[in-house]
């Protein structure tokens, strides 16, 4: 189906994709069309290894060699510039592109039997929540996508972390399953974009707005457990449907009308799980969320990013 050009959902490591082949501008084209993507907005391109992507780059700094070496195959996407061969649409116009080796058999075994790198962004509409289980493809992207391949629930449940590697240090430009400090240990000057993080400031990666991830239902975010419950107590007085997202150890809120989803208590455990319970609550109904926010430390940066954006309004 790749080889006609068509679109086939995959799972990865982090989350499902909306795999094409990236080297055919009109199978790229067709991603974009699916998830309603705004076109200056650049896509993964997946290959199978540190070979793969250096054919795609114009230029491979040293930095790039030791975190594919460190990284892959893994949740580490790698922005470099761009080779020619690699048409300006998936990258959104730019000359950089991003690349990426995943880790997840599946994916792997589809770019080895096509024999060419797959462009493959979050296999959801956008702005839309990411699918961590191949129904949530369906539910989302329905007969946009012509093939979902199912392997069960993605392993890390949140997004690849984007580091860019052209300037004079590593940047990272979306916290993702790879913390800082693994990355740090191997490049050791990184700025791991501290300042994106805590600001409400849209991320330095081009053609991303503040608004992303976000579930159907309006998400709020808590400063506390007491906040959350007491928040969602009020909403739900109001007469809306409430789901309450709170971390393993806070004591138990039930009743009423609100849904309470319990996320384990540590960072990898919490991001596996989240989007997961974020399209529940979705499915059940609720008209709003409420979430206890993530702990101010650099482990749980990536799930700070993700609640922060997905509490935006448009
Ligand atoms: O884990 C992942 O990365 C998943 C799986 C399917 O691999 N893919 C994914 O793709 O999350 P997408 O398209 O939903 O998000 C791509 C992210 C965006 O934040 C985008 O701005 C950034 O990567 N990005 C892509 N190309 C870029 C580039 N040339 N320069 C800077 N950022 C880029
Ligand atoms: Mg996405």
């Amino acid at each position: 189906m790749l080889r006609r050009g068509r679109l086939v959902a995959l799972p990865t490591e982090t989350v499902y994709g909306l795999a094409a082949r990236a080297l055919d501008p009109s199978s790229v084209a067709r991603i974009f069309a699916a998830k309603g993507r705004p076109t200056h907005h650049p896509l993964i391109v997946h290959v199978l290894d540190e070979d793969g992507a250096r054919a795609l780059a114009a230029s491979w700094p040293a930095r790039a060699s030791a975190l594919a070496q460190a990284f892959w195959p893994g949740p580490l996407t790698l922005v470099v510039e761009r080779a020619p061969r690699l048409d300006a649409a998936v990258a959104g116009g730019g000359d950089s592109i991003a690349l990426r080796a995943p880790s997840h058999a599946v994916a792997r075994a589809v770019i080895e039997a096509l024999g060419e790198p797959v462009a493959a962004p979050s296999a959801n509409r956008y702005q839309g929540l990411s699918p961590t289980t191949a129904a949530h493809v369906v539910k989302e992207l329905g007969a946009a996508a012509d093939l979902v391949l199912d392997a069960g629930p993605c392993h890390a449940g949140i997004e690849s972390t984007v580091v860019d590697v052209r300037g004079a240090t590593a940047r990272v430009l979306r916290p993702g399953a790879i913390s800082s400090a693994a990355l740090r240990a191997v490049v050791p000057e990184l700025d791991a974009g501290a300042a994106a993080v805590a600001s409400s400031a849209p991320r330095a990666s081009p053609g991303m707005g503040l608004r992303h991830y976000a579930p159907r239902a309006q998400l709020h975010l808590a400063a506390s457990v007491e906040a959350a419950r007491s928040q969602s107590a009020e909403l739900a007085a109001g007469g809306t449907r409430v789901g309450l997202v709170v971390r393993e150890a806070s004591k138990q809120t039930t009743g009423g009308s609100i849904v309470v989803r319990v996320l384990p208590a540590d960072a990898e455990g919490y991001a596996r799980a989240l989007y997961g319970a974020l399209h529940e609550l979705d499915d059940a109904g609720v008209g709003a969320i409420v979430v206890h926010e993530a702990p101010a430390e650099e482990a749980w940066w990536a799930v700070a990013d993700r609640l922060r954006r997905a509490s935006q309004r448009e």
